[in-house]
């Protein structure tokens, strides 16, 4: 399947809400915490296709702050396996070029699990091959309403014109703000929704959705999801003929 990708029209930036490890779970029998532990293997996989092809940027919904309401135990489950993972998985990210990069409100994770991602981002910070972006204690609504007083003090005490605040200044308060729009969305298990995920970012982004449940995606659902991608017209809102003339 891989060679049918057209390695000259990647997409920059793929993003994924990687969805259904409880279901998962409960098809085979098992308790919710061991899909999150079968839900590494496709992390793994899909940082190394994505980063093999050339794609700039890979964004991973691994933790919404809605997620913090779950029952402690899975929460605690959760953190853990982020820990785990990130400190073993360092120098798998170093050997295959890639950068570590977080948004969302970390200052929320424990202690422990904070410290552990500093260092992984520090420690990958000079990689120049894909940029890993995990979304953890992420809420889109909570990063445009920051974004949103950090203007208002700017216009209150830094000297910002309102005439100055145009799209570009918003993006450029947002978290994202180094990182270009996702190209591609990618949601499995079957659920149609955005889910609080890049929700400024994501205006012209092309959806793709799944039925497969996270722990069972793999390469070649990765590789499916971009010759979909590929077969897209992107007009931004304008007609096929000036966007193919
Ligand atoms: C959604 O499935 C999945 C999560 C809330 C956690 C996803 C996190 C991982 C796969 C670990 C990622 C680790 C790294 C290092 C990036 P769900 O529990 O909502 O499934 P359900 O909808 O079937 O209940």
């Amino acid at each position: 399947m891989k060679e049918q990708i057209d390695i000259n029209r990647l997409p920059q930036h793929v993003a994924i809400i990687m969805d259904g490890n409880g279901r998962w779970a409960k098809q085979h029998g098992a308790e919710r915490t061991m899909g999150h532990q079968h839900g590494i293997q496709p992390v793994r996989d899909v940082s190394e296709a994505a980063a093999e092809l050339g794609i700039k940027y890979l964004t991973l919904y691994a933790f919404s702050t809605e997620n913090w309401n779950r029952p402690a135990e899975e929460v605690n489950m959760l953190m853990h396996l982020l820990v785990d993972t990130i400190e073993k998985e360092t120098p798998t990210l170093n050997k295959n070029n890639i950068r570590l990069l977080t948004i969302g409100d970390t200052d929320r994770l424990p202690l422990a699990v904070h410290e552990k991602f500093e260092r992984c981002i520090e420690q990958t910070s000079a990689n120049t091959g894909l940029n890993l972006v995990l979304a953890l204690s992420y809420s889109s609504r909570s990063e445009i309403t920051q974004a949103m007083q950090d203007i208002a003090r700017m216009a209150t005490y830094g000297g910002v014109r309102v005439e100055d605040i145009n799209e570009d200044f918003v993006s450029s308060c947002l978290q994202t703000k180094n990182i270009p729009d996702p190209d591609l969305l990618i949601r499995t298990s079957g659920e149609l929704r955005l889910s609080n995920f890049l929700l400024w970012q994501m205006a012209y982004t092309e959806l793709y959705f799944t039925n497969i449940c996270w722990p069972d995606f793999d390469k070649q659902e990765f590789y499916k999801a971009i010759i979909d991608y590929q077969h897209r017209e992107r007009r931004f809102g304008k007609t096929s003929e000036q966007v193919t003339k």
